[in-house]
């Protein structure tokens, strides 16, 4: 991936809130991020830290209300995909734009057969004749790695193991050969080794389709193996991004490092347990005034209570929304 090349989706300034009862949830927090041609881009955070809401503000999958997509831009294909109307959207989404998604309203509908939902897209995006489609279907079915791909056709989803419904869903995504494909990774419904044999599977997808990917996950393990760069977020802000390998030998934000020490050793002696940060990502009710992290940080300090700090760059690709630098222990000098 030259690094220079323009990118296919440029995030800039993304904030998104929740209208609810007892008040605002800002849930996406002046994200910018971009992706670029051919890349896979890993998105990694706990539970909450908006991973899912900044992807479906991209493209527009939120319903509003309660959802309010308020500020920022989403550049593709020479448009801001936050000021084009509806129909344009639908018509990139699930085209241009292909995705999976954990939320049950973007998954299968357990009422159609799986072909039937594979050539919906392709008659209505393609224009696809009946017959076109369903041999179109055979095709992007075994391109998943799905058996017996023809017959297949005509079973529902839950007639499907967890991570055959998964290549399904990819499967959908891929049908009108998008520029970008969003993938939300299903977190709880899959054992490790089907998890491990999808992320072959997208891997090997990338290789022959070249399309650029954000793989969202919350495990930095998982990113290690696939991704080409990655953003760690937390409570709906970027706070770190940099390239893979970067990431692991020079993490900076506290955050970033404690994640890197929750993974399990790769030397297959496994710590017996697995390290986890304390305390709970917070539920922003206003608009970010301090350092999110800081009640849950060990190197907090008094600017971090005064001051959100914005994204600084501290090498090729590599940014951190953070005051305190690991290199000397101290105070950042910014
Ligand atoms: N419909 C909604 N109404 C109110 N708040 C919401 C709604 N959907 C999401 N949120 C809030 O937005 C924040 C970000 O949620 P999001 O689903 O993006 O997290 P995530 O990083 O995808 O988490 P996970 O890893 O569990 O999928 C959370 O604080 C969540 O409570
Ligand atoms: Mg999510």
């Amino acid at each position: 991936m030259p690094d220079g090349a323009a990118p296919v989706l440029d995030v800039k300034g993304l904030k998104t809130v929740f209208q609810t009862r007892s008040g605002k949830i800002h849930a996406v927090n002046d994200v910018s991020f971009d992706l670029r041609p051919g890349e896979l881009l890993g998105v990694v955070g706990e539970s909450g830290s908006g991973k899912s809401v900044t992807m479906m503000s991209l493209i527009g999958l939120l319903p509003s209300p309660p959802a309010d997509v308020c500020a920022g831009q989403v550049l593709f294909g020479g448009r801001d995909l936050l000021k084009t109307d509806a129909d344009a959207l639908r018509g990139i989404r699930g085209k241009r734009i292909g995705f999976v998604f954990q939320d049950p309203m973007t998954s299968l509908n357990p009422v159609f057969n799986v072909g039937f939902q594979i050539c919906e897209p392709l008659r209505k995006h393609m224009g696809l004749s009946k017959a076109a489609a369903r041999n179109r279907a055979v095709e992007l079915l075994e391109l998943v790695g799905i058996p017996d791909a023809r017959r297949r056709l005509d079973d529902y989803p839950h007639q499907f193991s967890g991570g055959m419904r998964q290549r399904v869903m990819i499967a959908i995504a891929l049908a009108c050969d998008p520029e970008v494909l969003i993938a939300d990774e299903p977190t709880t419904a899959l054992d490790v080794t089907i998890q491990a044999q999808i992320l072959e599977l997208v891997k090997d997808l990338r290789e022959k389709l070249g399309m650029a990917i954000i793989w969202i996950t919350h495990d930095l393990g998982v990113i290690a193996g696939i991704a080409d760069r990655v953003i760690v977020m937390y409570a709906g802000q970027v706070v770190e991004q940099a390239p893979v390998q970067e990431l692991f030998s020079n993490p900076q934000h506290p955050y970033t490092r404690s994640l890197l020490k929750t993974i399990p050793s790769v030397s297959g002696d496994r710590a017996p347990r697995l390290q986890v940060i304390e305390g709970q990502p917070p539920i922003q009710m206003k608009a970010p005034d301090a350092c999110p992290f800081l009640p849950r940080c060990a190197h907090g300090f008094d600017r971090c209570a005064a001051e959100n700090p914005a994204r600084l760059a501290v090498g090729q690709g590599h940014d951190v929304a953070c005051f305190w630098d690991p290199a000397t222990g101290g105070p950042r000098h910014v």
